[in-house]
């Protein structure tokens, strides 16, 4: 579908260049504006009179509003349907639109947090300021695990059905704006990082499938270890670990090669990934034999093996950089590991069947999905206390 859109804007754009007289012909158009005060530098606002009405009316570009990463995608996104602009121009255009069109709507999204309920095929849309649910969204099928853009803008929410798919939903409007055919039964999907391309774990592939965000298809799909289940991108983009439940191991992949450079076995079904914010380190949590191995990312190999509980689920590194939160789902808690001693810090009482875990922007709440009991516990992080209880969905799964 992408590639028709490319070729008819192809095509409109060549037809423009036939049949039109030229750009003074243009409403609006002839010689480009020069931005007061500044030496020959083309405005913004000029350039995109003139380039982007070229194709469509300008309604089509005022109607949009995004943030810096957003322009810079649909920018590029134009160059790719025939858009002509130096770097220099492009600069111009995205600093002009930031400002005249900016994301107002982000602003109110990035309060709100998206519980994937899988036994019901909903999204709970919660507010994190009053902690209440907004809306639910409904003909979402069997989402277990969801991933948000680095702008915050869009959630991509994996179907673990036969079918497989992926949608993704805007988060200013909470419509589902597009879905992506993947392989049968998706897992988790992380985002890298700079936000184009969306991995996705494909248990039905034993595959990771690479989903080029601006096209909006799978590009590329690399063999890993036996069910994959969740996946991390390390802060530098260059390599993205995945955790194969069924091979007990970690697939370590080169972003340059696409190619799986190491294998890590750790404990039994590893479940839940999480890596230090300075990517030193990498968690499993296997739930498997109920404990989490720690990996020195550069050496690829376990350093620490520490017993947590009963079928842990997601692990997540806490706002303080020098935790780790893991949800224990056999036991109703959720364990808080000191990761320079890996000593417990604290072991907080939830619902059922932990699963998820999210952090709010500002690090102050933790929200925890509980599987079996249908609701999200909010935790207190500094006082390591739950404050507030949420029902959602039915079985809400991963964060
Ligand atoms: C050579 C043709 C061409 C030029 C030049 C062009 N566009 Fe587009 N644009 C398209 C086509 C084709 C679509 C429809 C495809 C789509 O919706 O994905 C589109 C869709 C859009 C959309 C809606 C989809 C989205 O990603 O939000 C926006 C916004 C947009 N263009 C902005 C711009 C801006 C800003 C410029 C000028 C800097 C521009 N376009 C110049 C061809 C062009």
């Amino acid at each position: 579908m992408s590639w028709i859109a490319v070729i008819l804007g192809m095509l409109i754009f060549w037809a423009g260049a036939l049949f039109l007289p030229g750009r003074a012909a243009w409403p609006g158009g002839g010689a480009p504006q020069k931005e007061g005060g500044e030496s020959g530098e083309v405005s913004g606002e000029a350039l995109v009179k003139e380039r982007c009405a070229m194709c469509h009316p300008l309604g089509r570009v005022r109607s949009a509003q995004h943030t810096l990463r957003g322009w810079q995608a649909t920018i590029e996104k134009m160059k790719l349907f025939g858009l002509q602009a130096t770097d220099a121009e492009a600069t111009s255009i995205v600093k002009y639109l930031t400002t005249a069109y900016p994301a107002l709507g982000e602003e109110v999204s990035k309060t709100r947090l998206y519980i994937p309920n899988e036994h019901d095929n909903t999204l709970s849309v919660i507010n994190t300021g009053t902690h209440a649910v907004l809306r639910t969204l409904p003909g979402i099928p069997r989402p277990h695990a969801l991933c948000r853009s680095p702008d915050g803008r869009f959630v991509y929410v994996s179907n673990h059905t036969e079918a497989g798919g992926v949608q993704v939903i805007d988060t200013v409007s909470d419509g589902v704006v597009a879905r992506i055919q993947t392989a049968g039964y998706p897992m988790h999907c992380a985002f890298s990082v700079e936000g184009r391309y969306i991995f996705v774990a494909s248990h039905g592939a034993n595959a990771v499938q690479i989903i080029d965000g601006i096209v909006r298809e799978v590009i590329a799909t690399i063999p890993v270890g036996q069910a994959p289940h969740n996946l991390v991108v390390s802060s530098d983009d260059r390599s993205l670990w995945v955790s194969n439940i069924g091979s007990g191991d970690l697939s370590v992949i080169d972003r340059t090669t696409l190619k799986v450079r190491g294998t890590i076995p750790v404990g039994k079904a590893p479940l839940g990934l999480a890596m230090s914010p300075d990517g030193a380190r990498v968690y499993s949590a296997n739930t498997g034999s109920g404990d989490v191995s720690v990996i020195d990312a550069a050496a690829l190999k376990v350093i620490a093996t520490v017993p947590i509980g009963r079928g842990v689920n997601q692990v997540k590194v806490g706002p303080d950089g020098g935790s780790l939160w893991i949800a224990v789902g056999g036991e109703g808690v959720v364990a808080v590991m000191d990761t320079s001693s890996y000593q417990a810090r604290a072991r907080i009482r939830v619902g059922q069947g932990p699963h998820g875990i999210a952090f709010t922007p500002d690090g102050k709440h933790a929200y925890v999905t509980n599987s079996d009991s249908d609701d999200v516990s909010v935790i207190d992080v500094a006082a390591l206390k739950v404050i507030e209880t949420i029902h959602v969905g039915k079985a809400p799964a991963c964060l």
